[in-house]
């Protein structure tokens, strides 16, 4: 069999390549859906209720996405180093308390579907919970 245009199935399968590879040039190779890092624990729900709605993290939501994790180093730095537990946000200037566990993870109880719902999707991989105790992952009142 003889192929009577060459040039046009040619053109025809750079559009189906460009149509299948889509996804992966706009994300980058990614194609699992957006994480969507839920702040409903009952924690956060408490703390919201305590301070007319409003939900807070140890400082704004914008520069914790970009900052969290040298914000973890400095706070390990200061606990370990210099035996110093107590934080002032810059943001809301109050004190919060220097702890992955009992600071961080207190509030982000819902690990899975917070900073694992990041991380899974960028595949980063925290080694953090080789020491420190992941929350256990339970919504319902144990006994
Ligand atoms: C008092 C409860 C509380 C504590 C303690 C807390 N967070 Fe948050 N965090 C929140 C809330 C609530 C939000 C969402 C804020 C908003 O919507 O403006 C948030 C937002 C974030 C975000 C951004 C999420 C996004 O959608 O972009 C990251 C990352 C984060 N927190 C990590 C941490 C880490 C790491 C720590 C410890 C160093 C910590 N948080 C401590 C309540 C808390
Ligand atoms: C809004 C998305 C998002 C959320 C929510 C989030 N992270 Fe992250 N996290 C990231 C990104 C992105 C990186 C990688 C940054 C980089 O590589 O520069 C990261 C990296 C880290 C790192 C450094 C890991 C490494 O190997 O360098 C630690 C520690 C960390 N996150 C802890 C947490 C903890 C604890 C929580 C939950 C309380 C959390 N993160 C929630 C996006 C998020
Ligand atoms: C090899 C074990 C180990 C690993 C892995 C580890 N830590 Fe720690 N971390 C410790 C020990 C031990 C302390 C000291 C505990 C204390 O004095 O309360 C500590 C203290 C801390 C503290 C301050 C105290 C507290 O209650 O949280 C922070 C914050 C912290 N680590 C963050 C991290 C983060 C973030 C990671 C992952 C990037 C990590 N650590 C990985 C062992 C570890």
């Amino acid at each position: 069999m003889k192929i009577y245009n060459k040039g046009l199935v040619f053109s025809l399968i750079l559009v189906f390549a460009a149509i299948a590879l889509f996804p992966f040039l706009v994300q980058g190779g990614r194609v699992a859906a957006k994480p969507d890092p839920k702040t409903d624990t009952p924690e956060i729900m408490q703390y919201a209720q305590e301070h007319g709605g409003k939900k807070e993290c140890v400082e704004s939501k914008e520069w914790m996405r970009g900052e969290h994790m040298q914000l973890l180093n400095q706070w390990r730095d200061s606990v370990v180093r210099d035996d110093n537990r107590g934080y002032i946000s810059n943001t809301n200037h109050q004190r919060w308390n220097m702890s992955l566990q009992n600071g961080c993870m207190k509030c982000h109880s819902n690990k899975k579907k917070f900073c694992d719902e990041c991380h899974n999707y960028l595949s980063v991989k925290p080694y953090c919970w080789d020491c420190h105790i992941q929350p256990a992952e339970k919504e319902e009142v144990k006994s």
